[in-house]
């Protein structure tokens, strides 16, 4: 004798095939719900800590113990864009970033010349021909507790500011 599925146990087993349909829309949902502010935290928090900055060179940089730079020493250092100058017991640093549009001069005998566009500049970095509108600026010069001898390309001296070693 076979009994007939009464009418609520269609519906019983319906309900039950559709629960894990709806149990997967309901997580969908929220995991939806749920991920855009999540997603934003993250995506606003690493973009308010990155730095906007552009890295590079540090502006202010040890260079070595002043014998390191005996007397009528002229050094480029290209990274930094400086000239290291010893002179008897003196020392400076003049930049070596061309006034007219910022290539790199490099030594020459009269001074400095730019490969650009031909500006010359003499030991001082006094513009002495070609299109740079102005000299060399010259950078501080200090010695820090350990001996070191620091360039701060941040603060400028007048031409000719030696630091005595
Ligand atoms: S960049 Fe040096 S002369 Fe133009």
């Amino acid at each position: 004798m076979t009994v007939a599925p009464r009418s609520h146990d269609k519906q019983a087993a319906t309900v039950d095939s559709q629960m894990p349909r709806r149990r997967h829309a309901r997580v969908a949902f929220e995991v939806s719900d749920c991920s855009p502010p999540w997603l934003l935290a993250v995506v606003s928090d690493w973009l308010f800590f990155k730095p906007r900055v552009t890295y590079g060179p540090n502006a202010r940089f040890a260079i070595g113990k002043p014998d390191d730079f005996p007397p009528g020493t002229r050094i480029a250092r290209d990274v930094e864009r400086v000239c290291i100058v010893r002179e008897g017991n003196k020392i400076a640093a003049i930049s070596t970033t061309c006034t007219h549009l910022g290539c790199i001069v490099a030594i020459a005998d009269t001074g400095f010349a730019c490969p650009c566009h031909g500006s010359h500049y003499d030991q001082d970095g006094n513009v002495t021909g070609g299109p740079a509108p102005k000299p060399l600026p010259w950078f501080q010069v200090t010695l820090a507790p350990n001996g070191d001898v620091v360039i701060d390309k941040n603060a400028s001296v007048d031409p000719g500011t030696y630091l005595t070693v």
